[in-house]
C-alpha cells in the first residue's frame, strides 16, 4: 500500500503542477499546451496505464488489509477508545478512499473520458480542456462536489504521507518528525491548490 500510495502521491505533484497552470490567467492559452502535450505524448500515455494499474492495485491492497484486519480479531473489542492514540482520520482512511473514488468516477467523467475522445478521434488539437473546466465549474453543486473531494483527499494524505514511510520502515528519532511535518505541508499545500481552480473559476477570478 505504501508503494502504490508514493506513486499516487507523484502523480498528483504532476498534475497539480500542470493543472496550476490556469493561475497564469492567459485564457488557458497556458494551460491548454501542457494539457495537449499530456494528452498526446506516447511516453506519457504509457505512464497512465501505470497510474491506473497503480490506482487499482492500491485499491484492492486496501480490500484485502480490511479482511485480513478483520479476520486477526474476528470478535471486536468489548471497549474501544480510538481517540486517546490516533486520529479520527488515521481510522477513517477506508471511508476517505470510498469518497475520493466516487469523486474521482465523477471527475473522470468530466475531463477524462471528453480528452480520450478527442485524442481517439484526431481532434486533439481543437480539444480545449480549459474551456471545458470553465464551463463545469459555472455550477455551484459541481464546485461542492470538488470541494468534498479534496477535503476527503486532504484528510487522506494527511495521514497516508506519513504512514507510507513509516510502513517502509523508515521510523527514526530524527527524520519521522520532519517526514510527518512535510507531510502536512504537502497536503494542505496541494489540497489548496486543488481547491483554488474550481472555486476561482466559479467566481470567475480565473477565466
Ligand atoms: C480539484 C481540482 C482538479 C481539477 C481542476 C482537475 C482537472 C483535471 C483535468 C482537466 C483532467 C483531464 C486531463 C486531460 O486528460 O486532458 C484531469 C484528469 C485526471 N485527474 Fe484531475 N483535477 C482536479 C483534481 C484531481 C484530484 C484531487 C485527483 C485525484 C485524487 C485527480 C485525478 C485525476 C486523474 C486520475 C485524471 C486522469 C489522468 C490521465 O489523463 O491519465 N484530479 N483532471
Amino acid at each position: 500500500m505504501a508503494a502504490t500510495g508514493l506513486f499516487l502521491i507523484s502523480f498528483l505533484i504532476v498534475h497539480v503542477s500542470i493543472n496550476a497552470c490556469i493561475f497564469a490567467n492567459d485564457g488557458g492559452v497556458t494551460f491548454n499546451s501542457a494539457a495537449h502535450f499530456m494528452a498526446t505524448n506516447p511516453v506519457i500515455r504509457i505512464v497512465e496505464i501505470g497510474l491506473f494499474a497503480g490506482l487499482l492495485l492500491h485499491i484492492y491492497q486496501a480490500l484485502v488489509l480490511t479482511l485480513k484486519n478483520q479476520k486477526a480479531r474476528p470478535i471486536a473489542y468489548a471497549q474501544v477508545n480510538g481517540s486517546a492514540n490516533s486520529s479520527w482520520y488515521s481510522r477513517s482512511m477506508g471511508i476517505l478512499g470510498s469518497l475520493l473514488l466516487l469523486f474521482l468516477i465523477v471527475h473522470l467523467a468530466h475531463f477524462w473520458v471528453d480528452t480520450k475522445i478527442a485524442v481517439f478521434s484526431g481532434k486533439a488539437d481543437e480539444h480545449n480542456t480549459f474551456n471545458e473546466m470553465t464551463a463545469v465549474f459555472k455550477h455551484w453543486y459541481i464546485v461542492l462536489i470538488y470541494i468534498i473531494g479534496v477535503a476527503s483527499l486532504l484528510y487522506h494524505l494527511l495521514h497516508g504521507f506519513q504512514s507510507a514511510f513509516q510502513s517502509l520502515g523508515l521510523n527514526h528519532k530524527k527524520y519521522t518528525p520532519l517526514i510527518k511535518k512535510t507531510g502536512i505541508w504537502f497536503s494542505v499545500i496541494v489540497c489548496a491548490l486543488f481547491a483554488a481552480m474550481p472555486i476561482t473559476m466559479f467566481l470567475g477570478i480565473i477565466k
